[in-house]
């Protein structure tokens, strides 16, 4: 089979796992109290690519076939990923009315219920891990590390940069600190779970996670890129809006060609730190590959 069908239809599989993971843990949208429940549905069904949680599966997936064993982990990335996006659109930061080709959280259930609703899944990331059939202590460990990463010394002080870095000058330290922070801890952080519930033999436990932060990096310069060029009904959004350029990123402080020149690079290293790994990183190899030509 054709690489590229085949990360598509592997993609499609462990989508499917994830969506029954998360349809079975979020309330009905009849459940009182109804409004958070809808808006929870609203967001985490709205149409996201779920890569993180495919990067915990197929990590997951080298050292053994049971996925479903690590699913809740996965669907647990994932709703905390959507917790981001909801509070990311908000009016104080981002501003952003579209996601995804529809209306953001917020500009369909108000700006309180954004907020609940991004808490919510938040704090249900972390009741989530605790499901997945892995020894308790990882359970444990992965719950500190996600509050570690996705916290002050993690993703939400990237997102503070970011928010505090709109209109100014920033150095190159800074930008890498917003985007290691915001985005690559996250994406690096999924392919570290797969492997560490898997028993990944240390020095591929360090090859995916130096993959994980390459492809996280570059994850966010295409996402900046693409927010500057990319088509408005790919990426159901606008794009080239002016706060696209005040913002802190590769494109707006490197310019164009640069940033995709970076983006590249990123990617062939991080193709390069699986390679050891040989044909079980396989769909990891593609999923890098496809990358760089996503449209959305
Ligand atoms: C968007 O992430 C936010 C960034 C970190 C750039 P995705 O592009 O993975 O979002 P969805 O879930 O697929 O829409
Ligand atoms: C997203 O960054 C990072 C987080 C939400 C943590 P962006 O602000 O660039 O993402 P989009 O463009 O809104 O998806
Ligand atoms: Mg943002
Ligand atoms: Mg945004
Ligand atoms: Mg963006």
């Amino acid at each position: 089979m054709d690489k590229k069908v085949m990360l598509k239809k592997d993609m499609k599989e462990k989508q499917e796992l994830v969506n029954i993971i998360l349809d079975r843990y979020l309330p009905r949208k009849d459940e009182y109290p109804k409004t958070i429940h809808k808006a929870l549905r609203y967001s985490v069904f709205a149409g996201g690519k779920r890569l993180r949680p495919y990067l915990v599966l197929s990590s997951y997936q080298i050292y053994d076939e049971e996925v479903e064993k690590i699913a809740p982990v996965a669907a647990a990335i994932e709703m905390l990923h959507t917790y981001t996006l909801i509070h990311d659109d908000m009016p104080d930061l981002d501003n952003d009315e579209y996601r995804r080709g529809k209306k953001s959280t917020h500009a369909i259930f108000g700006e309180g219920q954004a907020l609940l609703s991004g808490d919510a899944l938040l704090v249900g990331a972390f009741e989530l891990i605790t499901y997945a059939e892995i020894q308790p202590r990882l359970r444990v460990q992965m719950v500190r590390e996600m509050a570690r990463d996705c916290g002050i010394s993690g993703l939400i002080g990237g997102q503070m940069m970011d928010l505090e870095s709109e209109g100014k000058k920033v150095d190159k330290k800074t930008i890498d600190y917003i985007h290691e922070n915001k985005t690559a801890k996250l994406i690096r952080m999924a392919l570290r779970f797969g492997a560490l519930a898997g028993g990944a033999p240390e020095a591929e436990q360090k090859a995916l996670e130096e993959y994980g932060g390459k492809i996280g990096l570059a994850f966010q310069i295409i996402d900046d890129l693409l927010d500057i060029e990319g088509d408005p009904d790919e990426m159901g959004k606008t794009v080239g809006k002016d706060a696209h350029f005040k913002k802190a990123t590769y494109p707006s402080v490197y310019g164009m060609s640069e940033s995709r020149k970076t983006s590249q690079e990123l990617i062939s290293q991080a193709r390069d730190a699986i390679a050891p790994l040989g044909e079980k990183a396989a769909v990891l190899d593609s999923l890098a590959e496809y990358m760089l030509n996503r449209k959305s």
